[in-house]
C-alpha cells in the first residue's frame, strides 16, 4: 500500500493523540503529537521564569532561549510510545500537567517558535507513512497531506473525558475547570494570529461526541481503504 500522511487537527481534549496512536499502530507510521512540542517549551519557559503568575510571556526572552531549547522525540519499546524529550531529559510526565495546558497556547502563539516547530515536524513528516497531530497540521505543515482529518466533540463530553485522564494521573481538577482550560485553548487557538486552528478546505470532519475509540479507529481506516482504493483505480 501506497506510504501517506495522516494530518490530525482539531479541538483541544478530541481524542486527537488517542486516534493518531491507533492509527499510527495499526499501518505500522511513526505517531508524532505536535502539542507536546510545544507542551515541552512552556515548560521551559515555565522553568526559566520566562512566565509570570498572571500568565505574563515574555515573548522576547522565549525567542532569545529558542537556540537553548531542543525538543525531539524517542521510542519506548516498553511503552510503545514516542516520549518527548527536552535537551535530552524526557519530560513526558511533566507536561500534561495544569500549569502547562493553561500557558501553551500564549506560547504556542509566538511565530518564530511556531517556526522553530515547523521545520522540525516537516522534517520528521518527508518520508510520509506518518500521523501528526495538533493545530495546523492539514492547513500548514503538511497542506499536501493525502488525508486530513479536523477532529470535535461536544465540549462537556471533552471535559469529562480529560477530566478522567487527568484523574488517572493523580491530577485532581473539577470538569467546570477543566472545562474553563479547555473553552480558553480553543478561543485562543482559534484566534491567533500565526497559523491558526481552522478547518482546511479539503479536510474530513469527525465528530466523535458519540463514537466509541474502537468506532472511530474502524471509521478512518474504512476511509483510508476506499481512498487507496481509488487511487489504484485511477492510477491502476
Ligand atoms: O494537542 P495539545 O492539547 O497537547 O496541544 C497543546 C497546545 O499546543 C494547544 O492548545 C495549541 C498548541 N498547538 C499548536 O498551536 N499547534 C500544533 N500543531 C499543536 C499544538
Amino acid at each position: 500500500m501506497t506510504k501517506i500522511t495522516i494530518a490530525i487537527d482539531g479541538y483541544s481534549s478530541c481524542g486527537k493523540s488517542t486516534l493518531a496512536k491507533a492509527l499510527a499502530q495499526k499501518l505500522n507510521y511513526s505517531y508524532i503529537d505536535t502539542g507536546a512540542m510545544y507542551r515541552a517549551i512552556t515548560l521551559f519557559c515555565l522553568r526559566n521564569k520566562l512566565i509570570d503568575k498572571k500568565h505574563h510571556v515574555d515573548e522576547e526572552k522565549v525567542v532569545k532561549s529558542l537556540k537553548k531549547i531542543k525538543v525531539d522525540f524517542k521510542f519506548n519499546s516498553h511503552t510503545k510510545i514516542s516520549e518527548t524529550f527536552l535537551n535530552d531529559e524526557n519530560i513526558e510526565s511533566l507536561i500534561r500537567t495544569m500549569e502547562v495546558s493553561d500557558n501553551v497556547s500564549k506560547v504556542s502563539s509566538i511565530k518564530e517558535v511556531r517556526e522553530k516547530m515547523v521545520i522540525l515536524q516537516r522534517e520528521m513528516g518527508k518520508n510520509k507513512a506518518i500521523v501528526m497531530d495538533g493545530r495546523d497540521i492539514g492547513t500548514n505543515v503538511f497542506p499536501d497531506a493525502e488525508l486530513k482529518l479536523f477532529m470535535t466533540a461536544d465540549v462537556d463530553i471533552r471535559a469529562q473525558r480529560r477530566k478522567d485522564e487527568m484523574t488517572s494521573h493523580g491530577q485532581y481538577f473539577t470538569v467546570e475547570e477543566v472545562k474553563q482550560n479547555l473553552m480558553k485553548r480553543d478561543y485562543e487557538d482559534t484566534h491567533r494570529k500565526e497559523n491558526p486552528l481552522t478547518k482546511a478546505k479539503d479536510c474530513i470532519v469527525l465528530d466523535n461526541t458519540d463514537l466509541s475509540k474502537e468506532e472511530q479507529l474502524e471509521f478512518v481506516v474504512k476511509l483510508i481503504a476506499d481512498m487507496q482504493l481509488t487511487r489504484e483505480g485511477v492510477t491502476g
